[in-house]
């Protein structure tokens, strides 16, 4: 397993530019299915996810090329419906192709995805959605296999607004026949990305970014090439970066629209925030404020930067109170950062950060990929060496990571 060895200290300057999102390119690759045809993405971030995607797809007779950023994806010929169990354990994201099988082909089998990192990661959504479709489920040993003559416009009311249940929703309900109207719906700016690209390929869907989102269903869909947004977890993580470490540095391709409650908070904690076009400057002060968080769906603070901005708290002035109401167990990283020096008291979904006027170099282990990405930070700004183990984790959603650290001046190498 790689590591990472940082040497903390440096003050960072200088610019980086943000790579496509991730969560984003998931669920539009996995829509290329649809149109039977070719699809070509523009700006995708390479990483392990999407490496993973890719295998996916070749395992279901697609065929891929990728050059860079560049994907040229032909589903044309494919000939089977089934999402490989051991990709399917590896990455829980991979439930997202379900929708598009089923969309396209009216069948699909796959395995539990099983928990991870942050908990226990339940499909119960998307599976209620399916059956809401008209879509016949049959569950044995761990596999379900899907599969219906039809899909039939509905109306779906979410319990809860899923990221993932909403996305499913949506590639199933494409080519139906009729209206699907999903009410309760996740609004993350990734949602609007999916219908932007879908409406391209020449689907029929409006309201990505409300609450309730209409698929008219149509016929077929047409080869597509497509732009995916910039990362909005990436945007925060660097803006974290340079506020932990009283730093100066421009963020360029990124989109501040997305991530207006993690500019507010920085702000709050004292950082000053330039937005241009699609530009983010920021000037961080010596001493963070504390700030408080509470994690919501998204127009709220996102769950994803729940322990990036934590992080960032474990050194500012005052006492910081963190809740997360998305996940279940999203405070493993505590643990890594109080063998650094934090003083953090977790009780549930609360966490209690009393800021220290430093952090400490130490060896320490990545727990999941936000989790990891916060200890990259904090070893930035500490005092002494951190070694990070486990990387791999931080490599599923971070493009060159280490690459755009040393431009801005981290001293940080892999071994
Ligand atoms: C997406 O995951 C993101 N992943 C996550 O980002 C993100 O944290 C999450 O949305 C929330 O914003 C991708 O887009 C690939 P959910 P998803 O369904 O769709 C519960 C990262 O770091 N739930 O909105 O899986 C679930 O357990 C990743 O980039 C059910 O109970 O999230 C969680 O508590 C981590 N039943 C809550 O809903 C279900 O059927 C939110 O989950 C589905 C979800």
């Amino acid at each position: 397993m790689s590591e990472y060895i940082i040497k903390g200290g440096k003050k960072i300057s200088g610019e980086i530019c943000i790579s496509g999102s991730k969560n984003a390119a998931l669920p539009i690759i996995a829509a290329s299915i649809l149109n039977s045809g070719k699809t070509t993405l523009y700006n995708v971030p390479d990483i392990h996810d999407t490496q993973m995607m890719y295998e996916i797809l070749k395992r279901l007779g697609a065929s891929v090329t990728k050059k860079k950023n560049k994907v040229i994806i032909d589903s044309s010929r494919i000939n089977c419906y089934e999402i490989p169990e051991d990709l399917m354990r590896q990455m829980r994201s991979s439930v997202i192709f379900v929708g598009s099988l089923l969309g396209k082909y009216k069948k699909a089998t796959f395995s539990y995805p099983g928990g991870c990192d942050i908990g226990t990661r339940p499909i119960d959504l998307h599976l209620k959605v399916f059956e809401k479709l008209g879509i016949n489920i049959g569950k044995n040993y761990g596999n379900i296999s899907c599969s219906c003559d039809k899909i039939i416009g509905e109306k779906i009311d979410l319990d809860f607004p899923s990221v993932g249940a909403t996305e499913n929703a949506i590639l199933a309900s494409c080519l139906a026949e009729g209206t699907t109207i999903i009410t309760n719906a996740a609004r993350e700016p990734e949602i609007i990305d999916l219908q932007n690209f879908l409406n391209k390929m020449g689907a029929k869907i409006k309201g990505a970014g409300s609450n309730q989102i209409e698929i008219k269903g149509v016929k077929t869909l047409k080869d597509v090439g497509y732009n995916v947004m910039p990362d909005r977890i990436e945007t925060g993580t660097f803006l974290c970066l340079a506020a932990m470490t009283n730093g100066k540095i421009t963020l360029k391709n990124a989109n501040s629209n997305h991530i207006t409650p993690v500019i507010d908070k920085l702000e709050e904690a004292g950082c000053k925030i330039i937005i241009q076009k699609n530009e983010i400057e920021i000037d961080a002060p010596k001493k963070l404020k504390a700030v408080n968080i509470k994690t919501m769906p998204y127009p709220g603070f996102p769950t994803d930067m729940q322990s990036i901005v934590a992080t960032a708290m474990t050194i500012a002035k005052g006492t910081s109170i963190i809740v997360e109401n998305i996940f279940e167990n999203r405070y493993k990283y505590t643990q890594e950062l109080i063998r650094m020096g934090a003083k953090i008291n977790v009780e549930g979904k609360t966490a209690v950060i009393k800021g220290v006027r430093k952090l400490y170099g130490a060896n320490v282990k990545a727990t999941d990929l936000r989790g990891g990405a916060s200890l990259v930070l904090a070893a930035a700004c500490a005092k002494g060496t951190t070694k990070i183990e486990n990387i791999e984790y931080i490599l599923r959603g971070y493009e060159k990571f280490d690459y755009k650290l040393q431009q801005l001046g981290v001293n940080i190498i892999v071994k």
